[in-house]
């Protein structure tokens, strides 16, 4: 079993991650930390809860930063609704979040080592954090797959910026800086798996239970990505390929790279390859290029039925 800790901002596509995880019979979930980043972080907490819910699966959620390390964060509810989910969240049980996120992090990092695999689809905080806190961290955990960033196509908040990277562009710098062993899921790869109508009319009109209770977020996104993205034929599931490949690394064909973060407000958020190679002797970070997207979309389908 391939054991998996999620650090998430549900979000619907995170939603839709976490659903791919669960269902997934070689993976155990062991445990998910939220934080803010689509919506506040009281409201990932609660769709996280709300979404293993559905998945019918108990799984411990932690809550964790509640903004950037420097910066402030404005919502806008765009693409993934005020709450996070489309606006369905509606009301929902979740258990008092006792334990911060970070540490919920480090101690399963040195419980497990490298045998964890974490799988971040969120700004980097909690992760920058938890490096802060136990910089020994990095050269314990088994590895850690990133959705974020872009190396050889345009960002989707800036020409130059992918989402979860410019939120908290700090921490994103402090991540790639280290020597945790990344696999960097991109939008050079995400923008290649798409969720078409068809598919969330196939879920809606026929789908298994989980596909049912997940079709109505999934429609608010694609409708959004429709407005924002006419020319696209579909919304990227940018947070299940992350999923999809800590589960099969071989979904993608990566490269070895030195990935630094633009920290300057011309260019901020920008993830480019460190030419000069500065400080480490090999790079830990490989980044995505190229992705078998049927190979994934069949899956990703098969498991949300
Ligand atoms: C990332 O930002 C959020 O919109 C998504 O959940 C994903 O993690 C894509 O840029
Ligand atoms: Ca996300």
């Amino acid at each position: 079993m391939q054991k998996i800790l999620m650090d998430v901002d549900t979000g619907i596509d995170d939603a839709l991650a976490i659903a791919y995880a669960a269902a997934l019979p070689h993976v155990e979930l062991i445990g998910i930390t939220t934080t803010y980043g689509m919506a506040p972080v009281d409201f990932s907490y609660r769709n996280t809860c709300k979404i293993l819910e559905y998945a019918e699966v108990d799984v411990p959620v932690w809550k964790g930063a509640e903004n950037p390390l420097t910066r402030t964060r404005a919502y806008s509810g765009r693409i993934h609704g005020t709450d996070g989910l489309g606006n369905t969240l509606g009301p929902v049980e979740a258990p008092v979040a006792t334990r911060h996120a970070v540490d919920a992090m480090i101690e399963h990092i040195y419980k497990y080592k490298s045998e964890l695999t974490i799988v971040a689809t969120a700004p980097l905080t909690n992760l920058a954090m938890a490096l802060a806190k136990a910089p020994e961290i990095a050269e314990m955990v088994g590895r850690v797959v990133i959705m974020g960033g872009a190396v050889m196509t345009v960002g989707n908040v800036t020409k130059f910026a992918e989402a979860n990277i410019i939120i908290d562009p700090e921490a994103a710098s402090l991540v790639f800086g280290s020597t945790l062993p990344i696999t960097m899921v991109g939008l050079d790869v995400t923008r290649k798996t798409l969720l078409t109508a068809r598919d969330v009319k196939r879920w809606r009109d026929g789908g298994s239970k989980l596909a049912q209770r997940l079709a109505p977020s999934a429609q608010f996104y694609l409708d959004a990505y429709k407005e924002l993205h006419p020319y696209l034929p579909g919304c990227a599931l940018h947070d299940p390929l992350a999923v999809g490949v800590a589960a099969y690394p071989d979904l993608v064909r990566t490269i070895p790279m030195f990935i630094q973060v633009d920290l300057e407000e011309d260019a901020l958020g920008r993830t480019t390859e460190d030419l000069n190679r500065t400080g480490k002797a090999e790079p830990t970070t490989r980044v995505s290029v190229q992705v078998d997207a049927d190979r994934f979309m069949n899956d990703f389908f098969h498991r949300i039925g």
